[in-house]
């Protein structure tokens, strides 16, 4: 049974609280519920980890990425939160490490700040997903196992 990565950048802890205008009122934990399903429904297992430091979410992708070429991980899903559109780090890592990740936004940045426009993340990412809420996480797992699939 292959693992799939959701990984979540700083802040993503308060969910539920934070924002709810924007973020909704599902907390951290509701949304692995929802990834767990998701998972379960194409016989995946989840690996579901959140962080507010950069440098381990580095360790994160590397680590990934060496599960991924070992052939026991599928990919990550990864909402980086703010990271997005700061890091340089993150966008070298998913490209040093190889791993295959779907960047996940639950707003639509889009249509948010001019600074939430830029990613650093999207250059190196298979596909880009935002502003589907929460159930984003589900169509981003559905779109990742579509892809290793076809
Ligand atoms: C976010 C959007 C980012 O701009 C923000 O910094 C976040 C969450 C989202 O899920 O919509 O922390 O990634």
């Amino acid at each position: 049974m292959k693992t799939l990565l959701v990984l979540n950048g700083p802040n993503l802890n308060l969910l539920g609280t934070r924002e709810p205008q924007v973020y909704g009122t599902q907390t951290l934990a509701d949304v692995e519920s929802l990834c767990l399903k998701a998972c379960a429904a194409h016989g995946l297992k989840l690996d579901f980890r959140q962080s507010n430091h950069e440098g381990e979410l580095v360790e994160y992708l590397h680590e990934a990425g060496r599960a991924q070429s070992a052939g026991t991980l599928l990919g990550v899903v990864l909402n980086a939160g703010a990271y997005t559109h700061t890091s340089v780090a993150l966008h070298d890592a998913i490209k040093g490490a190889g791993v295959t990740v779907i960047e996940l936004h639950i707003s639509n940045v889009h249509a948010r700040e001019p600074f939430r426009h830029h990613s650093y993340i999207s250059p190196v990412a298979r596909a880009v997903m935002a502003g589907f809420g929460v159930q984003g996480y589900a169509l981003a797992i559905d779109g990742l196992v579509a892809m290793a699939a076809a």
